[in-house]
């Protein structure tokens, strides 16, 4: 089943010098359970693309999420869409540094209408005991290593349980043997049935079940 259709998406900016694409004209199907590794290097457009299948940015062509298409749709359709479906993993982490490991992973459970304060908590200490940082709950953000805080922060993505988890380059503030833990995280999810599309400029990432889509001046090559 497709969860992702993009349909000659284009992402065109207007600069002095005319209109600059970061994407250009990109088909691309994904099914549900897909790991899908998009490759390129730097200002290929493969946050552009990220940030399109995530539903932040809008775009010029077709994307069908789930069989509904995003263009057009109004900002509080998208955010609900966000909310409900995907889950974000940045290099950066963007943890609330003061809070606590436990309020990070929470935070996106408190927009969900209805759901009560100690489900919310069974749910990211699930999440926290998936990426190995259950007993991390109380510690404050900032007191975190680098692969710790990615851990919490794919906790964090992982909390609503969505369909689609996207990571624009995770490894990329980390040494490599931290890197490869952070990688063997994401596999075990995507085994766990979540569609994962990872997007990375470093070519000596390879993870064993994924489709490799190399992309080159906004465009798949
Ligand atoms: N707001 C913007 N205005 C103009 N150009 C942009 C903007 N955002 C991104 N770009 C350009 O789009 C291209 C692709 O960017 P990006 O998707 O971030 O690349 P990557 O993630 O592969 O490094 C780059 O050339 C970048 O400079
Ligand atoms: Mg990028």
């Amino acid at each position: 089943m497709g969860l992702i259709e993009f349909k000659n998406v284009s992402k065109r900016y207007k600069t002095d010098d005319g209109d600059f694409f970061a994407l250009r004209d990109v088909s691309l199907n994904v099914d549900a359970g897909d790991f899908i590794v998009i490759r390129g290097r730097s200002g290929s457009g493969k946050s552009t693309l990220l940030n399109i299948a995530g539903t932040i940015d809008t775009f010029e062509g077709s994307y069908l999420f789930d069989g509904r298409e995003v263009n057009g749709t109004n900002d509080a359709v998208r955010a609900g869409i966000r909310q409900k479906h995907i889950g974000f993993v940045f290099q950066e982490y963007y943890l609330i540094n003061h809070q606590s490991v436990l309020y990070n992973v929470i935070s996106p459970l408190l927009f969900e209408r209805g759901m009560k304060l100690r489900d919310c908590k069974k749910a990211a200490l699930a999440a926290l005991e998936r990426v190995g940082m259950k007993n991390y709950a109380k510690r404050k953000a900032d007191t975190l290593s680098g692969g710790q805080k990615q851990r919490v922060a794919i906790a964090r993505a992982l909390v609503n349980k969505p369909k689609l988890l996207l990571c624009d380059e995770p490894t990329g503030a980390l040494d490599s043997g931290t890197a490869s833990e952070i990688l063997g995280i994401l596999e075990n999810e995507n085994r766990a049935g979540t569609t994962i599309l990872f997007v990375t400029h470093d070519p000596s990432i390879v993870f064993e079940n994924a489709r490799v889509i190399e992309i080159s001046d906004g465009r798949i090559v």
